[in-house]
């Protein structure tokens, strides 16, 4: 089978590591890639929101399955735009239409999914221009802290937690003022959710569902959670306070009504769908959908799926996934990113990397890295390189992860030494 995989990223990588695993794959195509994935794939210079030469690449080369990465192509309609290309008559394409993608490209649409399909959330209003009273009145009758969340995509960055309410009728204003453009033109303000913060992934061809498991990332770019919000530093799968009782819970209160609401809703969603979730002592409370697998969290998911990934995205595509083998290591997952320096902020690329090829017992996920003119693999981004490792505890997989980010370097190269950390009093 002949394959087009879009993005770039650590994500991108993992997944692209597990389809080059199955037999049945001919030939996988990745747009645009990075230096990594040009050992498991062809590496396509084409943009990710380029639809018209992402149709005519896969008319060209008789691609037969497309696998979105991204949620940006999937919220402007790639879906949408290649069945909608008379050439590309039953092609397979895994990744939601722009009904479904709306699920993160909205956050006042998943509120109102969740609120409408009775699925545990924090209470909330939302809020535009004509109705900013009714905003304030919303902050003024909860407890601090305040949560404001621009609407729309704001590349991770609209969300602002305030302790202050003065503070937080003022950020209103600015938001609805233009803070993050067009996305912020409505607001989203919740109440304060309490608890500790978990990820569940799941996918699903519109009618059944398959969980693939939990996961803790690591937002803040320093040490015990201090500093600027990243893409994340590091990840854990499973969780070790995730017990069956509240998986159990997940899937009952969570997952189930997710899926029954895109059937209710007449949602074709076939894809990845992403829970962020509070657990607020044992009960989940959803924070937020993504309609992609998160990043780092794939380099952690990913290496756990035993059943091949080629199978599972046709039956995905297929509305099939109910007749394919599925099976999770129940071993634990650990990654640890390692970024640019000066990231979030500033910082320099095209750093020359060394040492991956000294790996051991680890898979270097390659993130932001290009070749050079030269050949060599550099630096491209800020995040650069996620070192994956199994151990029969999270412990073990976690001393594999450091040991092995230690041989790789590059000029600047800053990583978190307390990934996991926080979840050892978990651990059995
Ligand atoms: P989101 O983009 O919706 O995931 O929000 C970004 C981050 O803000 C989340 O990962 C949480 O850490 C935090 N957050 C968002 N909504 C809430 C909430 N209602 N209560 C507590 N924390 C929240
Ligand atoms: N690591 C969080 C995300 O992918 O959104």
């Amino acid at each position: 089978m002949k394959v087009l995989l879009l993005g770039s990223g650590g994500r991108e990588h993992a997944i692209a590591w597990k389809l080059a695993q199955s037999p049945k794959l001919d030939k996988l195509y990745i747009a645009p890639g990075n230096a990594g994935m040009a050992s498991v794939g062809e590496i396509v210079n084409i943009s990710v929101n380029d639809f018209p030469a992402i149709a005519g690449f896969i008319f060209e080369k008789g691609i037969e399955l497309v696998i979105v990465g991204p949620e940006d192509p999937l919220v402007n309609g790639v879906r949408n735009y290649l069945e909608a290309d008379e050439r590309l008559q039953g092609l397979m394409i895994v990744g939601p239409g722009k009904d479904g993608a709306i699920l993160e490209g909205s956050k006042d649409f998943a509120k109102e999914f969740m609120f409408r399909h009775g699925i545990p959330t924090a209470k909330y209003v939302t809020v535009t221009p004509q109705n900013i009273d009714e905003g304030v009145d919303f902050l003024k009758s909860v407890q601090p802290p305040y949560v404001l969340k621009a609407d729309g995509l704001a590349a991770g960055k609209g969300v602002l937690i305030l302790d202050n309410l003065d503070e937080a009728i003022q950020e209103l204003n600015s938001m609805l003022g233009g803070k993050f453009g067009k996305a912020s033109a409505r607001v989203v303000i919740e109440e304060c959710l309490k608890g500790i913060e978990i990820s569940v992934f799941a996918i699903t061809d519109g009618i059944n569902y398959r969980i693939l498991g939990s996961a803790k990332d690591y937002k803040r770019i320093g040490e015990n959670d201090e500093g600027l919000n990243t893409g994340g530093m590091g990840a854990v799968s499973p969780v070790p306070f995730a017990d069956e009782e509240f998986n159990k819970r997940v899937e009952e209160r969570v997952v189930r009504p997710t899926i029954e609401g895109f059937k209710k809703d007449g949602i074709d969603y076939k894809g990845f769908v992403f829970f962020g979730l509070m657990n607020d002592n044992g009960n989940p409370q959803v924070i937020e959908y993504n309609v992609r697998m998160g990043d780092p969290e794939t380099e952690v998911v990913m290496p756990r799926l035993k059943s091949d990934l080629l199978d599972i995205m046709v039956a995905t595509a297929k509305g099939e996934l109910d007749k394919v083998p599925f099976e999770m290591d129940e071993r634990t997952c650990t990654t640890v990113m390692m970024v640019s320096g000066g990231y979030p902020g500033d910082y320099e690329k095209g750093k020359v990397i060394t040492g991956c090829d000294e790996v051991e017992e680890s898979i270097p996920f390659h993130a932001g890295t290009k070749f050079n003119d030269r050949g060599e693999v550099v630096t491209n981004g800020g995040r650069v390189i996620a070192v994956s490792s199994f151990g029969q505890s999270m412990q073990e997989a976690l001393a594999k992860s450091y040991a092995n980010v230690a041989k790789i370097s590059f000029e600047g190269a800053y990583y978190r030494r307390d990934i996991g950390k926080d979840l050892l009093k978990y651990c059995k």
